[in-house]
């Protein structure tokens, strides 16, 4: 259970503070104690048979109430009336962690008071008692101090708002590099904003009150490590969007946040989770009746700061509801309009984003193809090849990957290239992998990001690649670095690969679509694609428009593909063998040839495979000399 917090009224007798407190505890939904009924019966007879109580007398009360406030701080907290008049009465309530008492003194003129108390009904009115009331009271320096002259509807909502109780618009769980950049990303749009990040001892201390502090508009946002009180600190329905960890985190958090949760609430999954979880978490959730939108954010840390490309899924109701931040947040198209639209139902957001980054990886092995062999084979210097990119960019080819490859080629650690000394053995987490698992669900060839995929793994075996090319002792050879057509014929080729690799991207959603009835709209997911995302650039500025005239159309069918098509394909060949007879590994770019010549090969192999499980299992084949209704089966021993 959380940790509650006790709201203290204190101030003299005819204050208001039981009245006060009641009503505050009815709004905070939380229960309201009466100092008074802690008395020991000691205390109560001698307060009845008239005589004042002295410190002693109070000593037991006041241990008797701390204890009080210590197990109430475990469940939902509370708040007490308590006249607490000097201060080390109120050190002795001081049982808990300070942050979770917060001191009201309710505070007016002995004659307001006074005058209050004579008018009030069968009210015995003392006025040595309050003189001597107010003679023992010492304000405090902590908490808050309320003038009580006004009504109790006015005085609680001077409370609320002293006490910063305001809600916030949105909640965000998870202050690691992308949920902190997002949460600034929303401050800056003036959303205010609860922030909750686990409390973990010696590894995450105190992150959301330190993400707090350093901010300039620190009064648009709550810190917490309490779960309770984050969502207690959310406006209703709530949106709280999660920036954890793919997997396990997201339910563990899911679960956590529940038992907190009202009806509507909505929880939006900012991370690079798998589209069946979402799917599967969507249905739980909508079971519970909150709602829950998977998001796919592209950008890393700097997108999610400055401008993310946004990929929601889930019901419409949900977007409708919590989508608005989104798109404020959101990077920009070239028209201004934000790269965030809602995608179609649960599960697609993420699926989409899935698609996105296996694009990424393909790209990212493409340019890292291109380097290598213009490194190896070509003989240039890291330097000379970002000339090389620096000079595609201008030729149609930007790209924000183009562009931080340049960079990459040209950072420098002392006098060396810094790209020499990183161990070629590389990471990921997952999400090119679904997207080759994702292809063979609904049969789609995926040729290039599989590829990729498959030339991460191979590049994880490193003692395994050295000691075969020990073994092997393979050469590789290269041209003479003053070789232009060879550079020419691979930007070609890397125009073309590139493209082939979208073609294959889009396919795969066109699938996807059809197959789930999703109805994704291609043409609105290249628009948000062009900006803010990592495979944004000037190649999917031009899918746009061509989607947006034909949404049907795949994207090597188009004319104008085709016209740019048809002077590179014999140069992506050229470079492939070229390559490859010169011992250099291709995969993305051999993966490309291969599946752009069998997509536009009216004639396959494939009638061979068909006769072979034909020959083995009898599985029939159909006949190109007859109708395609109609299978066959051979006996191809006689
Ligand atoms: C993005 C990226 C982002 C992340 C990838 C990296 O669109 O902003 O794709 O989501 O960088 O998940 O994935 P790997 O670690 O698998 O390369």
């Amino acid at each position: 259970m959380g940790k509650g917090v006790i709201y203290i009224l204190f101030g003299v007798s005819g204050s208001g503070k039981t009245t006060i407190g009641k009503k505050l505890a009815k709004d905070f939904n939380i229960p309201f104690f009466d100092a008074d009924d802690f008395h020991p019966e000691s205390n109560i007879k001698k307060m009845s048979d008239g005589f004042p109580l002295n410190d002693s007398d109070r000593e037991p009360w006041l241990q008797k109430l701390a204890n009080e406030i210590n197990d109430w701080n475990t469940k939902r907290g509370a708040v007490l009336a308590c006249s607490a008049l000097k201060q080390k009465y109120r050190e002795t309530l001081k049982s808990i962690d300070k942050e979770y008492i917060k001191w009201i003194l309710l505070d007016g003129s002995f004659d307001l008071i006074a005058n209050r108390m004579e008018k009030r009904k069968n009210h015995f009115f003392k006025k040595e008692m309050l003189l001597s009331q107010f003679e023992t009271l010492e304000k405090s320096e902590e908490g808050i101090i309320i003038n009580i002259d006004k009504s109790s509807d006015e005085i609680v909502n001077e409370i609320t708002s002293k006490l910063n109780t305001k809600k916030s618009q949105l909640g965000l769980v998870g202050l690691g590099v992308m949920g902190k950049s997002l949460a600034k990303n929303l401050l800056s749009k003036n959303f205010t904003l609860s922030v909750y990040n686990r409390q973990v001892d010696g590894y995450e201390v105190d992150i959301a009150k330190n993400f707090v502090k350093q901010q300039p508009d620190s009064h648009n946002v709550l810190g917490f490590d309490d779960l309770k009180s984050f969502v207690d600190s959310i406006e209703r329905p709530r949106t709280i969007i999660l920036m954890v960890n793919a997997g396990k985190p997201v339910d563990f958090v899911i679960d956590a946040l529940i038992p907190f949760l009202s009806e509507d609430d909505c929880i939006v999954d900012g991370g690079n989770s798998h589209y069946k979880s979402t799917f599967e978490r969507s249905n739980r959730l909508a079971d519970k009746g909150f709602h829950f939108l998977g998001v796919g954010i592209s950008g890393g840390e700097e997108g999610a700061l400055k401008g993310p490309s946004i990929m929601p899924g889930g019901s419409k109701e949900a977007y409708d509801r919590s989508g608005d931040f989104l798109e404020a947040i959101a990077a920009r198209d070239k028209a201004n309009n934000p790269c965030c639209t809602y995608i179609g139902p649960e599960g697609s957001g993420h699926y989409v984003k899935m698609v996105h980054n296996g694009i990424e990886y393909a790209e990212m092995q493409l340019l890292a193809e291109t380097y290598h062999i213009l490194r190896f084979y070509g003989k240039k210097t890291p330097d000379q090849i970002a000339a090389i990119f620096n000079i595609w960019r201008n030729n149609g080819l930007d790209s924000y990957l183009l562009e931080i490859t340049t960079d990459i080629l040209l950072k420098k650690e002392g006098d060396d290239f810094l790209i020499d000394k990183i161990l070629d053995k590389a990471g990921q987490k997952g999400t090119g992998g679904w997207s080759t698992n994702a292809a063979l669900e609904v049969g789609m060839p995926l040729s290039t990001i599989s590829e990729s995929v498959m030339a991460r793994n191979i590049s994880g075996i490193k003692s395994k690649r050295v000691e075969a090319s020990e073994i092997y002792q393979l050469k590789t050879s290269s041209i003479s670095s003053d070789d232009t057509v060879f550079i020419e014929n691979l930007e070609k080729a890397f125009r073309a690969a590139s493209i082939i690799n979208h073609h294959i991207g889009f396919e795969l959603l066109k699938e996807a679509s059809n197959e789930y009835k999703w109805k994704l709209n291609l043409s609105e997911i290249a628009r948000i694609w062009t900006n803010g995302c990592i495979i944004r650039g000037d190649l999917m500025e031009q899918i746009w428009e061509l989607f947006l005239s034909n949404n049907d159309t795949s994207l090597l069918l188009f004319s104008d593909i085709v016209t740019i098509m048809k002077p590179c394909v014999s140069s992506l060949s050229e470079i492939v063998s070229v390559g490859l007879k010169a011992g250099f590994s291709l995969p993305v770019l051999s993966a490309a040839t291969n599946y752009f010549l069998a997509y536009t090969s009216a004639q396959t192999s494939a009638n061979m495979i068909q006769a072979q499980r034909d020959y083995f299992g009898a599985h029939t084949y159909q006949r190109v000399d007859s109708s395609l209704d109609e299978y066959f089966h051979t006996n191809w021993k006689h």
